[in-house]
C-alpha cells in the first residue's frame, strides 16, 4: 500500500545520501548583492508567476523569497506581501529592489524553515520557489498547509540535479541528486490533498556554447578535471549532434506543483 510507505524518512534518507552540505544564512548574505537585480527578469519568473491564481485582495508569503524573485512580481497586484527568508542580506535586497520599484506593501520576515513559525502571519497564498531542499519536508508541509489558506506555490528539482544529468551519465559520476518532487508529491497524496502538476523549463548549465572547447569548459566547471577518457567521450557527445550539445542538452526542469491547503 502506497500510504503505508514513509516517504519523509525516505526522502530524509536521500537527503542524507547526496551528500547535501546546507549553506549557512551569511553564505547566502553574501550572494545578495549579486542575486539582488539578476533574478528579476527571467523566463522562470514570468514563467512561475503566470501559473498562478490571486485577487487585489489577497496576502502571499513568499518562504526562501531571497531578493524578491516572486513576491516582487505579485506586490503591485496583491494587497500584501511578505517575504521569508533567513539571510538578512537577502530580505535587505528585496526592501532595496521594493523601494526602487515603489512598493510599500512588502514587509520582511527574518526567519527558518527550522524555526517554529508561530509569529509567521497565516496568508491567503504561500510560495516556494527554488527554495524548498529543507531538512524535513514533512515538517516543512506541514507549515505551509498551516500558513496558506487558499493555494501553495511550490517549486522542486526535477531529478534533484542542477547539472546535467546526461553527462554525469555519460562520465559515470557518482549520482549524487537530492530528493526531488516526486517525495513531495507522495507525501501530499498520503495527506489526501491532489497536487497539480506542471514542469517550467530553462536552459541547461551547459548552455550557450559555440564549439567542443567552450563545452568541455563548462562541463569541466560542473564536473571537475576531466581525464583524457573523459574528455574523449565528452567530444564524441558533442559531435554526434553538434546544436543539440550547443544547447547543453537537456534543459533544467523544474516542478511547479499547486495545492490547495485542507481547510484550516
Ligand atoms: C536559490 S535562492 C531562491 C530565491 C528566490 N525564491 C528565487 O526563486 O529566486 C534560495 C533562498 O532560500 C533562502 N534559504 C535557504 N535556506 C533557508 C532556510 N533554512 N530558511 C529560510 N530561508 C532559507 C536563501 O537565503 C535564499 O534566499
Amino acid at each position: 500500500m502506497i500510504k503505508a510507505i514513509d516517504f519523509g524518512q525516505l526522502y530524509r534518507e536521500h537527503l542524507a545520501r547526496s551528500g547535501r552540505v546546507f549553506k549557512s544564512a551569511s553564505e547566502w548574505d553574501s550572494k545578495a548583492v549579486e542575486m539582488r537585480t539578476k533574478v528579476l527578469d527571467s523566463s522562470y519568473r514570468t514563467e512561475f508567476v503566470s501559473r498562478m491564481q490571486y485577487t487585489a485582495d489577497d496576502s502571499v508569503l513568499d518562504i526562501g523569497c531571497g531578493p524578491g524573485t516572486i513576491g516582487l512580481a505579485l506586490a503591485p497586484k496583491v494587497k500584501q506581501v511578505y517575504g521569508l527568508d533567513y539571510s538578512q542580506g537577502m530580505l535587505n535586497a528585496m526592501l532595496q529592489n521594493a523601494a526602487e520599484l515603489q512598493l510599500d506593501n512588502v514587509h520582511p520576515i527574518l526567519a527558518s524553515w527550522d524555526d517554529d513559525w508561530n509569529a509567521v502571519p497565516v496568508c491567503d497564498i504561500a510560495v516556494v520557489s527554488r527554495a524548498s531542499i529543507v531538512a524535513d519536508m514533512a515538517d516543512a508541509l506541514d507549515k505551509l498547509n498551516r500558513h496558506a489558506r487558499k493555494k501553495v506555490y511550490m517549486t522542486q528539482l526535477v531529478g534533484g540535479r542542477f547539472i546535467s544529468r546526461e553527462i554525469a551519465e555519460l562520465l559515470g559520476r557518482e549520482d549524487r541528486s537530492f530528493p526531488d518532487h516526486m517525495y513531495i508529491m507522495n507525501m501530499l497524496y498520503q495527506r489526501n490533498i491532489y497536487p497539480t502538476l506542471d514542469y517550467l523549463e530553462s536552459a541547461s548549465r551547459l548552455a550557450g556554447s559555440s564549439s567542443l572547447e567552450e563545452l568541455m569548459d563548462k562541463v569541466r566547471w560542473s564536473f571537475g578535471e576531466l581525464t583524457v577518457d573523459d574528455a574523449a567521450k565528452v567530444t564524441a557527445w558533442y559531435q554526434r549532434d553538434p546544436e543539440y550539445a550547443q544547447q547543453g542538452g537537456e534543459p533544467m526542469r523544474w516542478a511547479f506543483m499547486s495545492w490547495t491547503p485542507p481547510a484550516h
